[in-house]
């Protein structure tokens, strides 16, 4: 226990107050590996009110009649199978909540910081102190920050894929085993593939024949947690017991703009040609982002100009 812990719970004791939410990634790993390699980190979030059983039956009712604001599903058969083939929304977060005990489910509560205040401000609070551990990221243009939580009966899987934003994961009630890989076993054409569509939405890609050597393999329980970098494929099966975690996720401008260079590169490959990849020349990058975020809106304008003219 860190010195910082130790003032913390001091701190609670003394004032009968939970203590400040705190992040505490290895600070020369999160350095070095920060959205390049996964990085496990410490945290403090289980200590807090927000998470307990009634504090989470309470913001499930929040959520009743938003169906595009929470997720539902069941545990998918095998850590390779396809996100989406798995059952999904067949129930309401009160009655999952209810029967999650019971049979298996994963109820994914999104961005809870637009359903009560003190979500915005565990948020800011968590997101300000990456930035003073990463603080280039105070210069950078933040286009989507938003956090999530998990709620996932005992022994449930789910599958494998990888998501277009870097993710910071605690872990708050029972064991989760989180397999996550390098970002770079992924290839430029399954990247390309993906960011053509400019969705935010998750990647599905094979987990068979992966480079065993670039997975991670996080043990996690409450006081647990990781750093995931963007495009780092993953899949996660709970414990012998009900599983609560919360994560928030963030992108850049600039990672937008590199997904839209890969969009680029999907068409020149579809020409036939080689492209270059991100980073290899950068301002050859700059015209191809800036060349798709004006074609974008462009293509959207004809078509929906056609589908007037047709009908
Ligand atoms: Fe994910």
């Amino acid at each position: 226990m860190s010195d910082l812990d130790v003032l913390d719970r001091v701190t609670a004791l003394s004032t009968a107050r939970p203590p400040r939410p705190r992040l505490t990634p290895d600070p020369l790993r999160f350095k070095a590996d920060f959205d390049v390699r996964p990085v496990g980190m410490r945290h403090n979030l289980h200590e807090i009110d927000l998470f307990t059983t009634e504090s989470l039956r309470s913001l499930s009712t929040r959520y009743e009649g938003h169906p595009g604001d929470y997720f539902v599903a069941a545990s998918a058969p095998a850590p390779g199978s396809e996100f989406y083939s798995v059952a999904h929304s067949m129930s309401g977060p009160v009655e999952t909540l209810d029967y999650l005990d019971r049979r298996p489910a994963r109820l994914l509560f999104k961005r809870p910081e637009n359903h009560d205040q003190r979500f915005r401000s565990l948020l800011d609070t968590l997101f300000g102190q990456i930035v003073s551990m990463q603080p280039h990221l105070a210069g950078e243009r933040i286009v989507r920050l938003e956090s999530a939580i998990f709620i996932t009966s005992a022994a449930t899987t789910t599958p494998f894929h990888f998501d277009p934003e870097i993710n910071f994961f605690a872990q708050i009630e029972g064991e989760k085993t989180y397999h996550v890989y390098d970002p770079q076993v992924l290839t430029e054409r399954e990247l390309e593939n993906f960011y053509r569509r400019n969705m935010v939405n998750i990647g599905q890609v094979d987990l068979a024949g992966r480079d065993p050597a670039a997975e991670t393999v996080f043990e996690l329980r409450p006081g647990l947690g990781l750093h995931q970098p963007q495009n780092a494929p993953h899949w996660v099966q709970t414990g012998v017991g009900r599983s609560v975690s919360y994560a928030f996720v963030f992108e850049t401008e600039s990672s937008r703009a590199i997904g839209r260079a890969r969009s680029f590169n999907h068409m020149l490959r579809h020409l036939g040609l080689d492209p270059s990849l991100p980073g290899a020349a950068p301002a050859r990058d700059v015209l191809k982002s800036t060349a798709v975020k004006f074609v974008r809106p462009l293509r959207s304008v004809i078509k929906s100009a056609r589908h007037r003219v047709s009908h």
